[in-house]
């Protein structure tokens, strides 16, 4: 390829890149996979790094990657960053229509937007010719603080506009050649939930709500941190632009929608009482949205009667904010449990005198760790503020100081875990104390519940009543012990018959089918969640390598930084671990990395179906992927669309219904035969 043609290809693959990410992280309906996105994104770096000349910083690979900065530069807004009036029912909105119908009898006879107020930060972001050229908080209104760095980490922020599809010549809406706009940033309460058990199972201090997490995030020094912690925005308004604009409100989020910006949901009214009823449906739906919102925003939906009607302070007389009542409450604190986490982390948590919360009723709830407990002075008889954000479990806020009587108690932590009675030990550096005994009960229902769960082994049929059933009578006291498990072991448990039994033991062993990557993330390694499992089997292809490999070849995977290095590299040098692996491979479980998308092999088992079943002479794992090198499928169940059952020694079930189907039999020779 010339220069030329790389180079045009190069911003094609930008083009590309840009419009896959606004499917996936904008409109939430990606049409290409991860792994497809990936490979194009690596094909960017390579010519980047070839080229490095040709980088912009419109680059999807720009978003991370500047240094950390001193302190944040001071930056003036092109219009006053304006806050909105509260009204906290029905009646302070009509109060607040009266108000305004004085100074401008038009709003009688006008329509409105309706939006979400989104529970986060507010930033204000100014593109120049299409292109993101800085971001800022909103500060004082006037002047906030050049936060661009942190801002260019988030996903769903384009930093070029309009967001088209790559190779579309007719452009649907030209961007003004200088535009500022201005929206909330935060977090998705699954990302949030997520980024907490990060940092829990690192040992580290794990976030107390979602809103002070996003301003802190915002305001790191290092966009390197910030990148770590996947942030959210939604675009509500144009704070200023050269160049033409929409008119009214509605036109503008259709006008900001059309340039690729994320925007709230929002509906449009012709008179208040349209939109009272709204109220309601949303403070409903308020419980089950995956993101904070602390109220409904009303606003004058043309533009020039909203400027026209002015600012009283900073509150614009346009809007107003209608508040949702706090989802808070107070209780007393009963008690103060501590669980025992898979890896031995010990976290306190409230017993509550049972209390109502939007619509739940409330009985237990997080403290986060024994600092928290100290850092906001929590003691037992303790009035405790509690409050729900979504579906994210309820937190205590805080005592309630004045409604003390003196009696409360404060909390001494445990000096021996809860559930095995052995010491407990702090790792230096780290908040958390840890049960470091390697057969603690606790530990072992939490490290079979998370083996078996759905990201991990996915073991249907598995749960944790049973879990604890086989802890309990002893059956099992590691993971390998599922894969020895004997038909007459379920048997003595509560609750099972023969077909139950059968049933668990067959999808125990459908479970040996799984990816390497998948076995990984089921060992929970710290730090070693289904993402970063995948990045390694990408590099390292079986446990064997995995357990060998190096401090210093592990940090050259990207993602994974010193620690989880560390972490990974500690874990295989354990002598408990090296013996759990043994116990796997010699129950024939020894799952291999899933095929590359390209092989190299005649691709001459495409379109065929294979059942493995019996022992065989190598681990099932290694012939999964033989079978799949050459382009066959292999499932876990025999039915009329298997194409060949592959039965090794003292194959069961499996064979008898193959044959009742007419499926062919194949042994490990024929096999061969078969790939050639
Ligand atoms: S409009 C003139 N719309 O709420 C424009 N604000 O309590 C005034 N907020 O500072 C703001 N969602 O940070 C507007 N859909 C929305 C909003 C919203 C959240 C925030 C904003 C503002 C605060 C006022």
């Amino acid at each position: 390829m010339s220069e030329n043609d790389l180079h045009a290809h190069l911003l094609h693959l930008r083009e590309t890149l840009r419009y896959h990410s606004y499917l996936y992280y904008v409109l939430a309906s990606p049409t290409i996979s991860d792994y497809e996105y990936d490979r194009l994104y690596q094909e960017l770096l390579s010519i980047e790094r070839e080229h490095p000349e040709w980088i912009t910083p419109d680059s999807p690979s720009q978003r991370v990657g500047t240094e950390p900065s001193e302190k944040f530069e001071k930056v003036a807004h092109p219009a006053p960053i304006l806050s909105l009036g509260n009204a906290f029912n029905f009646s302070d909105v009509e109060a607040w229509l009266e108000r305004i119908a004085k100074v401008d009898e038009r709003v009688l006879n006008t329509d409105f937007t309706l939006e979400p107020k989104l529970d986060g930060l507010s930033v204000v972001l100014h593109y120049r010719d299409g292109y993101f050229v800085q971001g800022a908080t909103r500060g004082n209104g006037e002047i906030g603080e050049d936060i661009t760095p942190n801002l260019r980490t988030i996903q769903s922020l384009p930093l070029k506009i309009p967001v088209q599809k790559p190779g579309e010549k007719k452009v649907t809406s030209k961007p003004p050649p200088y535009l500022v706009v201005r929206g909330e940033a935060f977090f998705f309460l699954d990302e949030f939930a997520k980024l907490n058990q990060r940092l829990e199972e690192a040992g580290e201090k794990t976030y107390v709500n979602p809103r002070n997490t996003a301003s802190g995030t915002l305001r790191q020094l290092d966009p390197q941190l910030t990148a770590t912690r996947p942030l959210a925005i939604l675009i509500y308004q144009v704070v200023h632009a050269e160049g033409e604009v929409p008119q009214t409100q509605w036109e503008t989020l259709e006008f900001l929608k059309a340039m690729g910006f994320p925007v709230p949901q929002a509906s449009l009214h012709r008179s208040l009482p349209e939109i009272e009823p709204k109220l309601a449906i949303w403070a409903q739906k308020r419980s089950s949205l995956n993101f904070e919102i602390d109220g409904m925003v009303i606003k004058v939906n043309d533009h020039a009667l909203f400027q026209d009607l002015g600012v009283v302070g900073k509150d614009p007389r346009g809007a107003v904010a209608y508040k949702f009542p706090a989802q808070e409450v107070s209780t007393v604190l009963l008690d103060i449990g501590v669980n025992v986490g898979r890896t031995g982390v010990l976290t306190p948590y409230a017993i509550l005198d049972p209390v109502e919360i939007g619509g739940v009723t409330v009985r237990q709830a997080t403290l986060h760790n024994f600092d928290y407990l100290v850092e906001k002075d929590i003691r037992i008889g303790d009035r405790v503020m509690l409050k729900r954000a979504g579906d994210v479990i309820p937190y205590v806020i805080g005592p309630v100081v004045e409604a003390r009587t003196g009696s409360e108690k404060p909390f001494t932590p445990p000096a021996v875990c809860p559930s095995c009675g052995e010491p407990v030990e702090n790792i230096e550096g780290e908040v958390a104390w840890y049960c470091i005994n390697p057969s603690c009960p606790a530990q072992l229902v939490r490290t079979l519940e998370h083996f078996v769960s759905r990201g991990a082994l996915d073991i249907v049929g598995l749960g944790i009543k049973i879990v604890e059933q086989l802890v309990d009578e002893g059956l099992v006291k590691d993971p390998a012990d599922l894969y020895t498990l004997k038909r007459d072991d379920l048997m003595r448990l509560e609750g099972f018959a023969e077909k139950k039994a059968d049933n668990l033991l067959e999808s125990i062993s459908a479970s040996k089918d799984q990816p390497l990557s998948r076995f990984l993330t089921a060992l929970g390694i710290r730090g070693v969640g289904e993402v970063m499992a995948n990045d390694l089997t990408k590099v390292y292809k079986d446990l064997d390598q995995l357990s060998n490999t190096s401090l210093e070849d592990l940090v050259t995977i990207e993602g994974v930084g010193p620690n989880i290095a560390q972490a990974i590299v500690d874990w295989f040098s354990r002598k408990s671990n090296r013996k759990l692996l043994e116990k796997f491979k010699a129950a024939g479980f020894w799952p291999v990395a899933a095929r590359d998308e390209i092989s190299d092999h005649p691709q001459v088992l495409t379109g065929l179906v294979f059942v493995i079943t019996g022992t065989l002479s190598v681990p099932r794992g290694e012939i999964k992927s033989l079978i799949e090198k050459y382009g066959g499928k292999v499932t876990g169940s025999v039915s009329k669309n298997t194409d060949y059952l592959l039965a090794g020694e003292n194959a069961g079930s499996k064979l008898e219904k193959a044959t009742d189907l007419g499926v062919k039999v194949l042994n490990e020779d024929d096999l061969k035969a078969l790939v050639g």
